[in-house]
Parts: C-alpha cells; sequence; structure tokens
C-alpha cells in the first residue's frame, strides 16, 4: 500500500467517518491530529491528498487549531470541510465572518457549478451543513463553485494549486452527491488507484509476518471475540504452529460459547490451541463481591494472571499478537472523556511479562475492514459478525453476586432471548440483545401456589457506534414468547421485564 490519503484531524466529530469514506473508495486512508504532522512530514510521506477535517472553533479564536500555510504549497492537492474550509481560505489570505443569522445547520439546497470536484454532480442538489462562520471573501486565486440561499460561498478552489473547500459535509450520506465529490478528488484530483483492498491486505501481511516472525514463538490471547480471532488466524497462516493462542475460558461466557471457540480454531483452524478452563478460579475470587467496577478489576487481573501462569509453561515467548483495531489508536490517543466503565478488554497487555515485540496486524483497520479480513480468511460468519460481548461476560449482567448457579440460570434465560429474537424479523434491527439477571424478587403465582422468584430483564438495543444507543422497538410478540419460556423453563424465575431505557442516560450493560 503506497499511496495513502492524510486526513488531517482539526477536532470535527465526523473525522473517523472521513477516513472511512475513503476507504470505502479503496484508497487507504489515515487521520493524524493537526499538531502531531509538518508540513516536511508530510512531504516525506509523500501523501496523494489532504483532507483537513472540521471542527468546532472559529479560525479567529486564539484558541483555534491551525497548521503551517506552507502546506498548500507542497502541490499535493488539499480538500478542506468546514472548518478546514475555512482555515483554508483564511491561511491563503480570504475573509472568514461569522453572522447567526447565516448559521446553517441540517439539510440544505446546493448550487454548484462545473469543477472537478463536481463531475457527475447535478447544479442543484442537497448538502448537510452545520455552520456559523462563513467564507465572506475567497482568497486571492480562488473562485466560488457552489452556494446555498444562505451561504454564498459554500464551495472553493484554486484548480490551477489543486485547492478545494467545502462548507458542507461531503462524508455525511445526506450530502446526496458527497460520496461522489469524494470519489473525484480522490481519482481525479489526486490520481489515486484503487490500491487498498482486504484481499491484498491479507497476502501482504501473511508475507510480511512470515519473514519478520520466521523461527520465534508466538503468543496470542483469544477471546471468541471478533479482532483477537481475526489477527490470531491471520498469524496462523503467516507462522502456523509457531503461534499458540491461549483461550482463558473463565466461566463467565454465555451458553455453549467455550466450546464454540474452542472447535473453530482448534477444529476448523488446525491451531495450537491452550483453553483454560478457570471458572471456579474467578468464582473464589468474585465470591461476595457486588460492586461493578471490582468485579470489572478481579476479572482483569485474574485473566492476566491466568495468561501468565499459561505463558510461563511455554518457555522463553518472544512475540505476543494483539487484536488492537484502528478505533482503539485513535480514541488512545484522545484520552480526555471521562470514565463511565473501566472496560476490560480480554487479551489486554499484561505489563509486568517481557516481550521482544509486540505484533498487532489490525492497527489500521476500522471495524468494517476486520470484518472483511475475518471472511477473507474463511472465519465463519457468525463469529465474523457477532454483536459484542464484555470481557468480564456475564459477570456485569448478575446484578449482586455471581454465584455458579445465577449463571446457570443467566445462561439458560440468554439463550432463550437470543433464540427468539434471532428468529424474527427483529434481528436485523438489533445490534446487542442479551438478558440481565437482576436482584429483584417479586411475589408471584404458579399453578395455586405463591412464589417469590427472581426477575430477569432483557435488552436489546440499537446503534451504530455504541456511544450512543436506541433501545430497539422489537415486536411484542419475540417478547411474550421470550417471556413465557423464560418463566415456563427456568425454575426461581417469575418476572420478564424489557429494558426501554437509551443510551444516555442509561448504558447499555446494566454494570
Ligand atoms: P456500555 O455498557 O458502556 O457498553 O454502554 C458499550 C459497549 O461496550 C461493551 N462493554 C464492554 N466491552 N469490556 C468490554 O470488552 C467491558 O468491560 C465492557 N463493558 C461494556 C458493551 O457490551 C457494549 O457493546
Amino acid at each position: 500500500m503506497d499511496e495513502k490519503i492524510l486526513v488531517l484531524d482539526f477536532g470535527g466529530q465526523y473525522n473517523q467517518l472521513i477516513a472511512r469514506r475513503v476507504r470505502e473508495q479503496q484508497v487507504y486512508a489515515e487521520i493524524k491530529p493537526f499538531n502531531k504532522i509538518t508540513p516536511a512530514e508530510i512531504r516525506q510521506i509523500g501523501y496523494k491528498g489532504i483532507i483537513f477535517t472540521g471542527g468546532p472553533n472559529s479560525v479567529y479564536d486564539p484558541a483555534s487549531p491551525h497548521f503551517d500555510p506552507q502546506v498548500l504549497n507542497l502541490g499535493i492537492p488539499v480538500l478542506g470541510i468546514c472548518y478546514g474550509d475555512q482555515l483554508m481560505a483564511y491561511m491563503a489570505g480570504g475573509t472568514v465572518s461569522s453572522a447567526e443569522s447565516s448559521s446553517e445547520y441540517g439539510k440544505t439546497t446546493l448550487y454548484s457549478t462545473d469543477c472537478a470536484l463536481f463531475r457527475d454532480v447535478p447544479h442543484t442538489s442537497f448538502c448537510w451543513m452545520s455552520h456559523t462562520d462563513f467564507i465572506s471573501q475567497v482568497p486571492q486565486g480562488f473562485c466560488t463553485i457552489a452556494h446555498t440561499d444562505k451561504c454564498h460561498c459554500a464551495a472553493m478552489c484554486d484548480e490551477s494549486r489543486r485547492l478545494y473547500g467545502v462548507q458542507f459535509h461531503p462524508e455525511v450520506s445526506h450530502t446526496a452527491y458527497g460520496f461522489q465529490m469524494l470519489h473525484n478528488f480522490l481519482f481525479d484530483i489526486c490520481g489515486c488507484h484503487r490500491s487498498w483492498n482486504m484481499e491484498d491486505f491479507v497476502q501482504r501481511n501473511v508475507a510480511k509476518y512470515q519473514k519478520q516472525l520466521s523461527g520465534k514463538k508466538v503468543l496470542c490471547a483469544l477471546s471468541g471475540g471478533v479482532d483477537s480471532a481475526v489477527a490470531a488466524v491471520l498469524l496462523h497462516r503467516a507462522i502456523g504452529d509457531n503461534l499458540t493462542c491461549v483461550f482463558v475460558d473463565h466461566g463467565l461466557l454465555r451458553k455453549d460459547e467455550g466450546d464454540w471457540v474452542e472447535s473453530i480454531f482448534r477444529g476448523r483452524f488446525g491451531m495450537n490451541l491452550i483453553r483454560v478452563n478457570a471458572e471456579d478460579r474467578f468464582l473464589e475470587k468474585l465470591k461476595g463481591v457486588t460492586e461493578p467496577e471490582r468485579k470489572r478489576k478481579i476479572i482483569g487481573e485474574e485473566f492476566i494472571r491466568v495468561f501468565e501462569e499459561e505463558a510461563r509453561k511455554l518457555g522463553k515467548v518472544q512475540v505476543l499478537v494483539q487484536g488492537t483495531i484502528y478505533p482503539d489508536v485513535i480514541e488512545s490517543g484522545a484520552g480526555n472523556a471521562s470514565t463511565i466503565k473501566s472496560h476490560h478488554n480480554v487479551g489486554g497487555l499484561p505489563e509486568r511479562m517481557d516481550f521482544e515485540q509486540i505484533v498487532e496486524p489490525l492497527r489500521d483497520l476500522f471495524k468494517d475492514e476486520v470484518r472483511k479480513v475475518g471472511l477473507e480468511l474463511g472465519i465463519p460468519s457468525e463469529l465474523v459478525y457477532r454483536q459484542p460481548f464484555p470481557g468480564p461476560g456475564l459477570a456485569v449482567r448478575i446484578i449482586g453476586e455471581i454465584t455458579k448457579d445465577k449463571l446457570e440460570v443467566l445462561r439458560t434465560a440468554d439463550w432463550i432471548f437470543r433464540q427468539e429474537l434471532e428468529s424474527s424479523t427483529a434481528k436485523s434491527m438489533a445490534s446487542q440483545y442479551f438478558a440481565v439477571l437482576t436482584d429483584t424478587r417479586s411475589v408471584g403465582v404458579m399453578g395455586d401456589m405463591r412464589t417469590y422468584g427472581h426477575t430477569v430483564a432483557l435488552r436489546c438495543v440499537t446503534t451504530d457506534d455504541f456511544m450512543t444507543v436506541d433501545w430497539t422497538h422489537i415486536p411484542f410478540e419475540v417478547l411474550e414468547r421470550a417471556s413465557s419460556r423464560i418463566t415456563g423453563e427456568i425454575p426461581g424465575i417469575n418476572r420478564v421485564v424489557y429494558d426501554i431505557t437509551s443510551k444516555p442516560p442509561a448504558t447499555v450493560e446494566w454494570e
């Protein structure tokens, strides 16, 4: 992969989306914060094009992010989006103004003229706007190439220098021809080729790791999740039996999940897999613990202990494989959000272990790209499209103390709910769905007898990114069947409720 587009990040909310839209057109894009790269480095790396992202600031605000104007003289095409458009105008000597009366938010009619950026875009179309500031005077050498009813300069360009700016957001799907505009920028203006695809990615990386890791002992922690699975199978294709996978079964998995993971990796791929059945150990540590964050801490620490012990048994291991993906890399760079929950990803790096090398084969990939790689490697689609499952597993879905009996009850309730949901039309709306064993007991009646049983809650959410979620409006019949089966098939459960809270204010998991 030699062709790259730089997405220069000025703090906008759609930055990852911009990179994804570029990659969807089979051109590799990487995001860099504006203060982590210089024009000299940009030239040296040889980017084919640069996209300035949006951002929340006003260019005249002293605290706003700026960039060295030399970037406009590198001979590399630039596309500025929203704040990036205004910044480009400001850097090149134009004028940016602010007026509440010309604010535009949402879907707006765009009138555009003929130019390379708008090839195959009708002169009248819809775009997505979100701005208060606007370009009141374009810089010398630039001309206005689009406007809206309120905004005189909705797009500008200096075609001779291949510099383009758009006030709207071409990356969001509400901009009807946004994809076409990005396509024009990438292929007609920057001269990119379609060099980024997952088949090549697999071949290149298999060849790379064959060479790089030849003769080395490599270890990978498998969680049953998509990322670690794809990383492991990729490495296995490169180095075969020199890879050992350790699967720590903490006993907090869903029904039959441990056996399923084992059958895929050992059975289907013939990998060197060590499964550690550590349920008793984890339950012992969790005895009497009710506080959610303590549960997470205990499970995270115990996971590392078990993993270390297994690794030690293997003798000297030089390399650790991790399933880190691109959003993890970007997010760990930001790090200013407050901690709501300390998410524990099994496979997290045990700090005290010494490896010569950490290999992260998926570091550059978005989740949808990881899935494509997984399919390319022959991983079954049930695993590739598996819904997310928290590292601490069912421990954060049992409110209060965790016991073997409660785990069994929850596993069955969860299994029933999943079965009912998956055999209905609701499946296509659901991003994640599961049961929770609450610590509420209530009075019921079965036969002619009074019962005092436990309450199971069902949760099903719809979301793209799990940062915000809606509760899914699943058909009542699905809830009805799940409820009657759960109360009928599981002794001790006499009430089922459905969680109708979005996030925020709730979170997806109950703990
Ligand atoms: P919350 O509950 O924070 O969940 O709204 C958002 C997404 O993250 C998953 N989740 C976790 N994943 N370790 C993980 O690996 C955790 O401790 C954890 N807690 C929540 C949750 O299932 C949802 O998909």
